[in-house]
């Protein structure tokens, strides 16, 4: 009985452990999209949402669009000054949050529950969104915390929500970049420490 209440144990771990990685499709490289000039001209901050849920495979090309692994040699497709790929980005959905992992694209969850109002903070539009891509600057990972790093983690971020900005501008989704947020609560949900700081997030969805 022991014997069988251990195993069960061990296979509910496992299968929890399993759960809590979620390899995404790859990439559309072909994806029918707006050219760069008709990008430029579609960009715009959109702060009305439809409740339809992305796709995988959107949620996949945003992401890889956003600051996916896009050369042999691991560099992204957002840039990092010095290449410190310091910028974490979290999604938040209806159930849960997860950690975008470039190499291996892939989504490691780190929280259960919808925390779309946090990300939200005091603009209610942003929890409607499907999803929130949050930006978080890693100073450990950058190496220094002094006024130069704190000016190049946040042009780094911007880089990324800029990167979201184009993806959904050409794809026809709907985002705005925005600092509004509840940094408080999102360092005590996602366990961050003082070097670890949220900068910046873009709600999408579709547009309304
Ligand atoms: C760094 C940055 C922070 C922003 N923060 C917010 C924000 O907290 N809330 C918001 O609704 N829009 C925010 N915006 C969006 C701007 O208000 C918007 O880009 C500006 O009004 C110009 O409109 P456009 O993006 O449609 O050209 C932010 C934009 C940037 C670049």
């Amino acid at each position: 009985m022991k014997q069988f209440a251990l195993l069960a144990v061990t296979l509910l771990m496992g299968t929890t452990c399993f759960a809590q990685t979620q390899n995404l499709p790859k990439p559309n490289l072909q994806r029918k999209t707006l050219t760069v000039m008709e990008t430029f001209q579609q960009r715009k901050s959109i702060r009305d949402y439809s409740p339809k849920k992305l796709s995988e495979q959107d949620l996949s090309d945003l992401l890889w669009a956003s600051m996916g692994v896009n050369r042999e040699n691991g560099n992204l497709t957002a840039p990092t000054a010095m290449n410190r790929q310091e910028i974490r980005l979290y999604v938040f959905d209806d159930k849960g949050v997860s950690q975008y992992d470039p190499k291996a694209h892939s989504l490691t969850q780190v929280a259960t529950g919808d925390h779309r109002d946090i990300v939200a903070g005091r603009q209610a539009f942003a929890k409607e969104a499907p999803v929130s891509l949050l930006m978080v600057g890693d100073f450990d990972k950058f190496g220094s915390k002094n006024e130069h790093a704190q000016a190049m983690v946040a042009m780094d971020a911007g880089y990324v929500s800029q990167n979201i900005d184009l993806f959904c501008a050409a794809a026809g989704l709907a985002t705005v970049p925005r600092a509004t947020m509840d940094v408080k609560a999102l360092q005590e949900l996602l366990g961050l420490n003082e070097n670890q700081v949220p900068l910046l997030n873009n709600p999408v969805g579709y547009p309304k």
